[in-house]
């Protein structure tokens, strides 16, 4: 009997010590809206702490500015223009966002994980290679398409994703997340360019290099970040 409820309790903690993990996605709002503010006396909701309702303006849901491609002067050539969070406080609690991305051509997003939320893309010009890669559940399965003008494509949360311009013209899409703030995981910038850097000897052991080609990726990823602006 005594062992039964010990059981018991450990699986009622080991429970509670599971849900956050479950429960990770944005939550549904409870009031219309929770416009973001740095100050942080207000009241505290999904990550941000929230504006006085009655001082909440337009502006706190509007961004201007989209219709102007990025800077793709970079050594990979695209551009992210994010729309989160950070610049629509009003997207605070909704769980969505925005961005606009520009390649120059043959410039790609190298691969990349959105941890906090799936993608879907719709491309306004040029030719794209995009794709991901499924997990081991899914034996590593590569999903990729070659998209024109008008299509959309979907990626879903957590997985390596990649965006790549294979045409002759500059190209353009607008993106949307499932997330007001979804995070980004870029594989070589997270694994080379790491602070504090890891140690080239465990790194070349992970991915088959020698340590010399491990230090050169440490130089080039520690210098450069994930480009955005
Ligand atoms: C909050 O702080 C960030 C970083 O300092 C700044 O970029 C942003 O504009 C601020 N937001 C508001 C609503 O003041
Ligand atoms: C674009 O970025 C490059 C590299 O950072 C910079 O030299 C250049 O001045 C930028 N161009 C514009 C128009 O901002
Ligand atoms: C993955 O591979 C295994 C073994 O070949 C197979 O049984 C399974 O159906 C595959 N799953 C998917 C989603 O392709
Ligand atoms: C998704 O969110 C990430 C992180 O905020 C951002 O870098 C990326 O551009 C967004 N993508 C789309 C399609 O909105």
């Amino acid at each position: 009997m005594k062992s039964l409820l010990q059981f018991l309790i450990a699986k009622i903690i080991l429970l509670a010590l599971a849900s956050p993990i479950v429960t990770c996605y944005d939550p549904s709002p409870l009031q219309d809206y929770c416009v973001a503010i740095n100050d942080t006396d207000g009241v505290f909701v999904n990550g941000r702490f929230c504006k006085d309702p009655t001082l909440v303006t337009s502006d706190d849901f509007y961004f201007s500015g989209l219709n102007t491609p990025g800077n793709t002067t970079n050594r990979l050539g695209y551009s992210v223009r994010d729309v989160d969070v950070r610049r629509v406080p009003g997207l605070n609690t909704l769980g969505i966002a925005i961005a606009r991305f520009d390649f120059a051509p043959g410039s790609q997003i190298p691969p990349h994980i959105h941890p906090r939320a799936s993608q879907i893309i719709l491309v306004l010009k040029g030719k794209l290679f995009v794709g991901f890669v499924a997990s081991n559940d899914y034996n590593y399965t590569l999903f990729s398409k070659v998209l024109y003008p008008g299509d959309v494509f979907a990626f879903p949360i957590g997985l390596v994703q990649f965006h790549a311009n294979i045409g002759k013209t500059n190209a353009v899409a607008i993106g949307a997340n499932g997330s007001q703030d979804p995070g980004v995981v870029p594989i070589g910038k997270t694994l080379f360019g790491s602070n504090p850097s890891m140690d080239p000897k465990l790194l070349a052991q992970a991915f088959a290099l020698d340590v010399n080609t491990v230090r050169y990726l440490q130089r080039v990823f520690s210098s450069e970040d994930y480009i955005l602006n």
